[in-house]
């Protein structure tokens, strides 16, 4: 079997904050094969983003602290010298923030960004790296590429600056690729021109890639696997047609069913689940829960562990072989999972 190009284990991270500790990520474990996808959805404020910003050291030190382990091809991120994680972002692991301007350069043209990066990691002379710069650029379907080089990040559209951070996220092949809601203000031609880069990305180098988004019509194109976060943890995750099919946690199934451009998700046995929507908000991580961290909102809840303790991650359906033969197991934190077996 292939090793796995990411292995996270146990991460967790707490924020300072003026009203006190967030506990923002509680605990995520997962794992990211070479060529495989795997998407992180999750309301708002469930901790995506602030999950991946660990893996490269990029909170404020001042407030996060973050434990656990991830090891990207076998070295741990999150033990690393801070000179070792700048060598590693770029060839090891690529990112595409949510905003694209915190990850530009306001005083470089994007040319030159372009050319630094590929410069720093590889052997190519100034005019090559131009070269491969402009076509990058192309790639991303951004208009008139030779010009683009010599432009400044604010003379350009959101949109375009967003295909820049991606040329740039693309440009040094990168094992593990993680794209933050990277296509959502792109409009579809343009996203649809995005995913197959990085799926060609992933056939020519093996590229891992978390895909975070809202958009569950992208989940469902492009994920080998879906990764459910609420309250910062991991509430269910398997392949994307165990649990896009056969959602088990009753947050998963709420998820589903709120968004009107899905067709109703169903059950093992056919039936639809009768969640249609997730009424009230997540819990502030300055607050969580003592028990399952879904309960002030399950409608099913009924259990009395579920406002005391957490549930685990158990198993529910088979396992599943995905990629390079690897066991995708079906997982839901819940005690009601029997229910959807
Ligand atoms: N620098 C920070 N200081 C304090 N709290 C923060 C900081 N960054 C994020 N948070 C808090 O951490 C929690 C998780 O934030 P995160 O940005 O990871 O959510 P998300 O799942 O990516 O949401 P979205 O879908 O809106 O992007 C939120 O409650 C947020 O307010
Ligand atoms: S453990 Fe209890 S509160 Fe949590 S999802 Fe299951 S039934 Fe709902
Ligand atoms: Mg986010």
């Amino acid at each position: 079997m292939t090793a796995p190009v990411l292995e996270v284990d146990d991460l967790r991270v707490q924020l300072r904050t003026p009203r006190g500790t967030a506990h923002v990520v509680n605990g995520l474990s997962y794992s990211v094969g070479p060529g495989e996808t795997v998407a992180v959805v999750g309301e708002s404020g469930s901790g995506k983003s602030v999950s991946v910003l660990a893996l490269l050291g990029l909170l404020p030190q001042r407030v996060a602290t973050v434990s656990g382990r991830a090891l990207l091809q076998g070295e741990d991120l999150l033990s690393m010298p801070p000179e070792r994680l700048r060598q590693v972002r770029g060839p090891g692991a690529g990112m595409v923030f949510q905003d694209p301007m915190t990850s530009l350069n306001p005083v470089l043209t994007v040319g030159r960004q372009i050319v630094e990066g590929l410069r720093a990691h590889a052997d190519v002379n100034a005019a090559a790296a131009r070269r491969r710069a402009a076509e990058l650029l192309g790639e991303v379907g951004l208009p008139d590429p030779e010009r683009a080089l010599d432009r400044y990040p604010h003379e350009l559209s959101g949109g375009m600056r967003q295909r820049v951070v991606i040329a740039i996220a693309l440009s040094n092949s990168p094992a593990l690729l993680i794209a933050d809601e990277a296509t959502t203000a792109l409009d579809v031609t343009v996203q649809a021109q995005i995913i197959d880069l990085v799926e060609r990305l992933q056939t020519d180098h093996g590229t891992g890639v978390i895909w975070i988004t809202h958009d569950l019509g992208v989940v469902a194109g492009i994920a080998d696997r879906v990764l459910v976060m609420y309250g910062g943890r991991c509430v269910e995750d398997g392949t994307v047609d165990d649990v896009l099919e056969r959602p088990a946690h009753p947050y998963t199934r709420g998820l589903l069913g709120s968004l009107p451009d899905l067709a109703a998700p169903v059950g093992p046995g056919g039936e639809v689940p009768d969640l249609t929507t997730v009424p009230g908000l997540p819990p502030p991580p300055t607050d969580l829960p003592a028990g399952c961290v879904f309960w002030p909102r399950c409608p099913v809840r009924g259990d009395a562990r579920c406002e005391t303790e957490q549930p685990p991650l158990v198993q529910v359906g088979s396992g599943r072989s995905g990629h390079f033969g690897r066991e995708l197991p079906h997982r839901a934190a819940t005690w009601c999972s029997e229910e959807v077996r």
